[in-house]
């Protein structure tokens, strides 16, 4: 799949095809994603928050990428997958080429870092690791959930970077809470397709974190939406088995 995912991203741009991602961590649901027909499977370092119980994306590493990479693979041998190099694995193309490499190895088709770390991108381009890049609200440094690029000067940027990324090599560019017309002149400009998270409707494609779009999570995004409230319903199995156990009605 690694060698097809920069074509199939460009031609579902050129096509002017929605893209579907949605971040998965495990065999168990990257069986279901692939039954569903999810175009790409983000093994997100959002992991470390909706899985792992850490309170920053920040505080996970390459042991933990590389072991949710492997799993997701064993559980959809055909999707498109995407991992997130970790905090401080991408600042420099002698560390971000050899992390990438490893993270294709244990099953990703590509990387996606946050930022706009150029020369790690044309490192890992130049290495054949397809990268998708990552702008607006960056999770690893952020310091709060506020909207990024509502200030000319700070949207300037944003449109700056996301060219140069995508001079870099760049297949996609994930733009994560900026506003909507910003989004839409990105998208407009760039022969990439724009992946948005809390951007609006006019990127090429959207992703979403698994446990909020399952109504998994106890608390998310304003900008995320649940389309089912798997929460709820876990919940009440669970108290079913608990009080068919206690009152001897199970087994
Ligand atoms: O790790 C993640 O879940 C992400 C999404 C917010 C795009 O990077």
């Amino acid at each position: 799949m690694s060698q097809n995912i920069r074509q199939f991203l460009l031609s579902a741009h050129k096509d002017g095809r929605k893209l579907s991602m949605v971040t998965c961590y495990d065999a168990a649901f990257a069986e279901i994603c692939q039954e569903a027909g999810i175009d790409l499977l983000l093994v997100g370092d959002s992991v470390a928050n909706a899985v792992l119980g850490y309170a920053k994306t920040a505080q996970i590493g390459m042991g933990e990428m590389l072991h949710h990479t492997a799993a997701v693979r064993r559980g959809s041998p055909s999707s498109r997958i995407v991992t997130d190099l970790p905090f401080g694995s991408d600042e420099l193309p002698e560390t971000a080429v050899p992390n990438g490499l490893a993270l294709m190895a244990a099953g990703a088709d590509a990387v996606k870092l946050e930022g706009a770390k150029l020369d790690s991108v044309r490192a890992l381009v130049a290495a054949g690791v397809p990268v998708v890049a990552h702008l607006g609200l960056l999770p690893q440094t952020a310091t709060s959930l506020k909207q990024a690029g509502k200030n000319p000067e700070e949207a300037a940027q944003i449109l700056k970077d996301a060219t140069d990324l995508a001079q870099a090599g760049a297949s996609a560019v994930v733009l994560e809470h900026i506003p909507t017309p910003l989004a839409a002149e990105i998208t407009q400009k760039l022969a990439i397709p724009t992946i948005g998270i809390g951007a609006g409707g006019e990127c090429s494609g959207q992703v979403l974190v698994l446990h909020d779009l399952l109504g998994l999570s106890a608390r998310r995004p304003p900008f995320a939406k649940a389309f089912v409230d798997l929460r709820k319903l876990a919940l009440e199995g669970l108290v079913s088995y608990h009080q068919a156990v206690t009152t001897r009605q199970f087994p």
